[in-house]
Order: C-alpha cells, then sequence, then structure tokens
C-alpha cells in the first residue's frame, strides 16, 4: 500500500539509488586504499632497508634486523640499487609466499580485484610485493609480509566508509522524503480533496477551485481545472434552468391541450349551425384546433421521449421498407403520390426495426405532405446500397424541395417547421434515432427539382443513448 503511493515509492527509489551510488564510492576506494597500504610498506621497508647503509659492511645484527623489519611490518626487503648491488633484510617466513603483486604493472580493474578478493578473506598467507623506491633510491623493492593486517585494516576501512556513508543516505533520504511530501504529495492531495468536494455538487459556482500551488506545473494543473470546473458548472446550471423551462412548457401544453379539446368538442357542435357563416368558418375552426391539440400532444410526447437505447438486431431492409410504404399509403397526404422502394432483396442491416420504422416514416410523409402543401403529384424512392461497412439509404423526392426556414434550422427540435401544424420534431427524433445507432442522417440535396435525405447506418451498432451520441 505505501510502496503504491507517491511518497512510498519515491522513498524505495531513493534507497535503491543511494545503495548503487554507495557501490560505486565503496569499491573504487576499498581498492584505492589498499593501494596507499602497499605502497607504504614498501616505503618503510625501504627506509629500514637504509639502515643497514649507515653500517660499514653491509651487515647488521639480527636482533636489529628483526626490530627494523618488525617497525616496518614487513617479514623480507630486497632492495636493488644496481645491477649488482642489492640490500637485503630478511627474518624467517611463516609460510611459503602464496601471491606476488607487482604495482608497476597492476591497473585499476586488478587493484580493485585483489582488494575485494583480500578484504572478504580472512586469510593468514604471505604474499610478495614489488614496487619502484621512492626518491630514486634503487631499481626495484621487492618485500614479503602477511596479508591478516592488511585485511584487518581493509575491514576497518571498508566499515568506516559504509557507517558514514549509510548516515548520508538517511539524511539525503529523509530530506528528499519530507521535499517529496512537502512540494508535491501533498499539494496533489490537496488537489485530489478539491476534486471531491467539486464533484460533490458541480453545479455550485463556490466550489471551482482556486489556484494556489507554487509549483509551476502543479498551477498548470489547477489552472486547467479551474476553467473546466468553470464550464462545467456554468453549463450544469443552464442545463437545469432549461430543465425547468421544459418542466414548464410541458405544464404549459398539457392544460393547453384539455381546454383546446374542450374547445375542439365546442367546434364541432358549431358545425351543426344553420347559420351559414358560421357554416363557412366552423370546418377552419375544427381544423385549426386540432393542429393546435396536435402540436401540444407532440410537445407533450418530446418532453416525455427519452428515446430507448436501440435494440439492433439483423433486419430485412426490403422487407421492413415495404411496411413503412404500405403503411404511409394508408395516409391522407398519399393522394397523388407515388411510393416506390428500390432495395436490394437480401440487403441487412443490423439495425433497432422498430426505430428504422420511425425514421424512415418521418422522411416519407415529410415529403407527401410537401406535395400536398404544393399541390402537385410526384414520386418518392427509397434506394439502399453497401458501401464498405455502411449501409446507405437514400429517400429521394421529385418534390417542391425545403423551404428556407426549414433548411436553416434542419434537425432542430421546435425550430425546423415550415408547415402549418407542423412541430419541427420529425426530422430532430430521427436524427436522434440514426445517432443512437452510431450512423448520421443528412441532407444531400434539395431544390426545386426534389429533395434526398440520406441515412448512413454503420455495419455493426454500438449502443448508446440517442441523446449522448453526438
Ligand atoms: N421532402 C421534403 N420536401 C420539402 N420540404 C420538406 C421535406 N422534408 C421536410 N421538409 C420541411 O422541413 C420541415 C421540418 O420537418 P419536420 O422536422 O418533420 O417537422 P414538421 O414535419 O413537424 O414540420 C417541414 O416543415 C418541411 O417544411
Ligand atoms: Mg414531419
Amino acid at each position: 500500500m505505501f510502496a503504491q503511493s507517491l511518497t512510498g515509492r519515491f522513498l524505495l527509489l531513493t534507497v535503491a539509488f543511494v545503495m548503487v551510488a554507495e557501490v560505486l564510492i565503496f569499491v573504487p576506494s576499498v581498492a584505492r586504499f589498499r593501494e596507499d597500504y602497499l605502497l607504504n610498506r614498501l616505503e618503510r621497508a625501504q627506509i629500514a632497508s637504509l639502515a643497514v647503509l649507515a653500517t660499514t659492511d653491509d651487515e647488521v645484527a639480527p636482533e636489529l634486523q628483526q626490530e627494523l623489519l618488525a617497525n616496518a611490518g614487513v617479514l623480507n626487503v630486497v632492495l636493488r640499487r644496481d645491477d649488482v648491488r642489492q640490500l637485503v633484510l630478511s627474518s624467517p617466513v611463516p609460510a611459503p609466499v602464496s601471491r606476488t603483486y607487482d604495482l608497476r604493472e597492476m591497473g585499476p580493474a586488478q587493484h580493485v580485484a585483489a582488494a575485494l578478493r583480500d578484504i572478504v578473506r580472512p586469510s593468514d598467507e604471505v604474499i610478495r610485493v614489488i614496487g619502484v623506491p621512492v626518491q630514486d633510491a634503487g631499481k626495484l623493492i621487492e618485500i614479503t609480509m602477511e596479508t591478516a593486517p592488511l585485511h584487518e585494516a581493509l575491514l576497518r576501512y571498508g566499515l568506516r566508509i559504509l557507517m558514514l556513508s549509510a548516515a548520508i543516505s538517511v539524511i539525503v533520504a529523509a530530506l528528499l522524503f519530507w521535499s517529496v511530501r512537502r512540494f508535491i504529495g501533498v499539494p496533489i492531495t490537496r488537489l485530489i480533496g478539491q476534486i471531491k468536494h467539486f464533484q460533490a455538487a458541480p453545479q455550485e459556482p463556490g466550489r471551482i477551485i482556486a489556484p494556489s500551488a507554487t509549483i509551476r506545473e502543479l498551477r498548470e494543473a489547477e489552472g486547467a481545472l479551474q476553467s473546466m470546473q468553470s464550464e462545467l458548472s456554468a453549463s450544469l446550471r443552464q442545463r437545469e434552468r432549461l430543465a425547468a423551462l421544459g418542466a414548464a412548457v410541458a405544464k404549459v401544453s398539457h392544460d393547453l391541450r384539455n381546454m383546446l379539446t374542450t374547445a375542439q368538442l365546442l367546434a364541432d357542435r358549431m358545425e351543426a349551425s344553420r347559420d351559414p357563416a358560421v357554416q363557412r368558418t366552423a370546418p377552419k375552426l375544427v381544423a385549426s384546433l386540432s393542429r393546435a391539440v396536435n402540436l401540444c400532444e407532440t410537445t407533450l410526447a418530446y418532453g416525455r421521449a427519452e428515446e430507448p437505447v436501440p435494440r439492433p438486431v439483423p433486419v430485412n431492409l426490403a422487407r421492413l421498407t415495404e411496411d413503412v410504404l404500405e403503411n404511409e399509403r394508408l395516409q391522407p397526404s398519399a393522394e397523388g403520390v407515388t411510393l416506390v422502394a428500390d432495395i436490394p432483396p437480401g440487403l441487412v442491416v443490423f439495425a433497432d426495426p422498430e426505430q428504422v420504422f420511425r425514421v424512415l416514416s418521418n422522411i416519407v410523409r415529410n415529403a407527401m405532405q410537401a406535395f400536398s402543401v404544393a399541390q402537385q403529384p410526384g414520386e418518392v424512392r427509397l434506394i439502399a446500397r453497401r458501401e464498405g461497412g455502411d449501409v446507405v439509404m437514400d429517400v429521394a423526392d421529385t418534390g417542391p424541395g425545403l423551404p428556407k426556414k426549414a433548411l436553416e434550422n434542419l434537425f432542430q427540435p421546435f425550430r425546423g417547421s415550415a408547415r402549418k401544424g407542423g412541430s419541427g420534431l420529425g426530422l430532430a427524433i430521427a436524427a436522434e434515432l440514426v445517432r443512437g445507432h452510431g450512423g448520421q442522417l443528412t441532407l444531400e440535396r434539395t431544390s426545386p427539382e426534389g429533395s434526398v435525405f440520406r441515412i448512413r447506418l454503420p455495419e455493426r451498432v454500438v449502443p448508446g443513448r440517442p441523446h449522448e451520441a453526438a
């Protein structure tokens, strides 16, 4: 759980990196220490051997030799002054020489390897070390020595470095941990808290974040969040107002419809009147009232209607279209209009048949109504084809074309109607239903010679609520 949090993960990473850094420091410094240790031994041995020079016959008493060697910390010294002369100090060697290190030839990698070997191996070996004497005192110096003191010195030195770097890394990790918490962890937690606070009541403008972070990136995030919250909040408030307005419209439509129905009954009776003036106007009044009732009803239906999510099944398009046309032929506006379908018999779409039926009826009926308004005969033709993965369906008429007012507000609820008694909902609902199928309803072309509406349905429907599918 802790490792999943930002600060926890950061702490673990810090520890890991500090350990890597420690290894990088530890290994070379131990190698360096060992090399210095050996050079120091060589130097001390050289000084010890030089004491021999002080004597006249290059002979030193064995006790003095022992003391000199013990002081230098070595068992034997050979100092080669030139090709012939050499100085030697020697004492008994406890074991045979097991390894030789020639410091003149060793590279860094060999020093590292030797140091690691000596630090882990508690040995009682005797080694030979060869080097160059200091101060040009000779050509070569060679000593034998025991490894036990070297091992101990290395161990002590290594432990000291470890302790020191452990202390440093604890301090560094603590500082880093604190600063990450302070500069990243805390502001992010605050941001999350703010988002939750806003989420609880997004329409309240008082809950919009006020940017306060001092770190630039966080401040930018806060700024972006602020503008997003402002927009969301405003559009939610607007939606609330629109919903209230919608409810009011529904109530008005409802009451109005009841009043109009009463008026309709009264007007019906007026038709029976003998007064010629009343007889002439009564039918117009009845027709007018019936259109008004109709408008109220469609408005109410739209207000209630949240179009259901389409339930797509494989549908034979030719058969469905035939059903639509048969139904439309029964309409009063079908007079003088020829309805034809030209659909490949095997064409199957994956769609909600009920909804596609409504879409087609709406578009076909609009065309028929346009013919009857223009008082002209005509033809409405339905064609379909497969295009890529989509099924494309055209509803083409030979009619008068869409009026300007309808064109300007096409597919917009309540606004698109240019017809007496029209609600301007037909095309808006049709477009919504097609969008619910993941498809598109468009007006392909319109002119006094005719109009073509095009329905494009994708091969596979991803059903979503129609009003969500923008
Ligand atoms: N095929 C068409 N030919 C001419 N005008 C059309 C056609 N289809 C639609 N219209 C126009 O578009 C308007 C909007 O249609 P619609 O959204 O169904 O609303 P309504 O039918 O209730 O008026 C209609 O009033 C009509 O003027
Ligand atoms: Mg219509």
